[in-house]
């Protein structure tokens, strides 16, 4: 569900029209409606109401500060990968006590900025960590929290670039051995331990997965408990999918009840971190058409946003919708999609039938608000696109369209080549 629909033939965000954003802010722009955003919180959020549990939002997901703010104000915490996820969140108000820190490679800064906030805790990727956060612990005369991320070598059936709990990937500490990892934990003086973490890929449009993954996790926590080991937190990531064309992914409700019967009375505090649940369908790119190119072969759509802007199709052939801002009935075309960069894979879609367009008509990719502006760059000196923010009738720029200065800011000629 999302509040992005068309009203007298224009599409509209909530009660904006999109053609006024566009015009207002110049494209490309992602759009993000507000209540979306807060719909799909309290939907994930309230799925798991009958258990102690803490939603952290994977900022990596999208991590405009107002976006972040938005789950600030509904109570959640933060999933971070990184100290600019840090201090992001923590600009956006998040309660420390509400951040746990993922990822396979945290620098000892990284560590002891997390450590000097007083985060929740630090999801530990691999021995060689849990001993450099004991040390930076140490130097700052503080007790680190931890879980240890462990990899249940469940196969989430997605994408392989995003499947993350396979025996193969980079990722955790191979769940049979973790019962040692732990006691090795237990044993180091800077580190407390209280969680267990896991998190086996993204984009799952499957329950099974999940629950074989809590299966192998549940008998962890057993063997635990007759180590003596006392664990308090259950972190089981985050991976739930969305529709992008006709994907049937389970709601959360269904999620939810799926894990909690899993869970089955453990006593433990769940922490969840969904990051495309709650923005995915929350976000649109709006473009507009430069050019049609027709050649013997094949038709483009040329529009002014690019792989820098939204790179999910380039990268994992991934499928975005696309809809004229101006609703079309009359002719359509097949065609690719592609933007201005100066490569092949720049495309947002292929052979894709739309309604015929014209230069400047303007078109909204959908399902943007996930792993879109988040992971945009500046290649081929492309200005970063502008983000507004939509609530009711009224509209926000939450990040200004980056000028040709940001473009070039902090570098420099040095004085050998004046
Ligand atoms: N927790 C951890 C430790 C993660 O690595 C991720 C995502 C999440 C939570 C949130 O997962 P979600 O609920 O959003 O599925 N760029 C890719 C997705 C990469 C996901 C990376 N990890 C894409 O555009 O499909």
């Amino acid at each position: 569900m999302h509040y992005f629909e068309y009203r007298s033939g224009e599409l509209h965000a909530e009660g904006v029209p999109v053609r006024r954003i566009a015009e207002e802010v110049g494209t490309p722009t992602y759009v993000y409606s507000l209540a979306t955003l807060r719909r799909h919180y309290q939907i994930f959020d309230q799925a798991f109401a009958r258990l102690p549990h803490l939603v952290c939002f994977s900022v990596k997901a999208n991590s405009n500060l107002a976006v972040l703010r938005v789950f600030v104000r509904a109570g959640g915490g933060f999933d971070i990968v990184s100290g600019g996820e840090l201090f992001r969140a923590l600009k956006a108000g998040a309660d420390p006590k509400k951040i746990v820190f993922s990822g396979v490679g945290k620098r000892t800064d990284e560590m002891e900025d997390a450590l000097r906030a007083g985060i929740l805790m630090f999801n530990v990727e691999s021995q060689q960590e849990l001993r450099v956060l004991n040390e930076v612990a140490r130097s700052l005369g503080k007790k680190a929290p931890i879980s240890l991320r462990v990899n249940p070598d469940v196969d989430p059936r997605t994408h392989p670039y995003i499947s993350t709990g396979m025996k193969k990937s980079k990722f955790g500490i191979d769940i049979k051995r973790s019962v040692e990892e732990y006691k090795k934990a237990l044993s180091l003086s800077y580190l407390e331990v209280i969680g267990v973490d896991c998190h086996i890929g993204s984009q799952l449009t499957s329950i099974p997965p999940f629950v074989d993954a809590l299966e192998r996790v549940k008998l962890l926590l057993g063997a635990l408990r007759t180590e003596g080991c006392h664990i308090r937190y259950l972190d089981l990531g985050g991976g739930l999918g969305i529709r992008y064309k006709d994907e049937e992914p389970p709601h959360p409700d269904l999620y939810a009840e799926a894990i909690i019967r899993g869970l089955g009375g453990l006593n433990v505090i769940l922490i969840l971190e969904p990051g495309r649940v709650i923005v995915g369908n929350a976000g649109i790119l709006v473009t507009k058409v430069l050019y049609l190119k027709e050649t013997e072969d094949k038709k483009f759509v040329v529009v002014d946003g690019a792989m820098n802007d939204l790179i999910r199709p380039a990268l994992y052939g991934s499928y975005q919708g696309i809809l004229p801002v101006e609703e079309r009935t009359g002719e359509t075309m097949v065609a690719d999609v592609v933007g201005p960069i100066c490569e092949s894979g720049d495309f947002f879609a292929k052979d894709r039938e739309i309604p015929r367009p014209k230069p400047g008509d303007l078109l909204a990719v959908m399902s943007a608000g996930a792993y879109g502006f988040s992971m945009s760059s500046n290649y081929n000196s492309r200005a970063k696109a502008a983000e507004v923010l939509v609530d009711g009738e009224s509209f926000y720029v939450v990040r200004e369209r980056e000028s040709l200065q940001d473009l070039i800011r902090g570098e420099a000629i040095p004085s050998i080549l004046h």
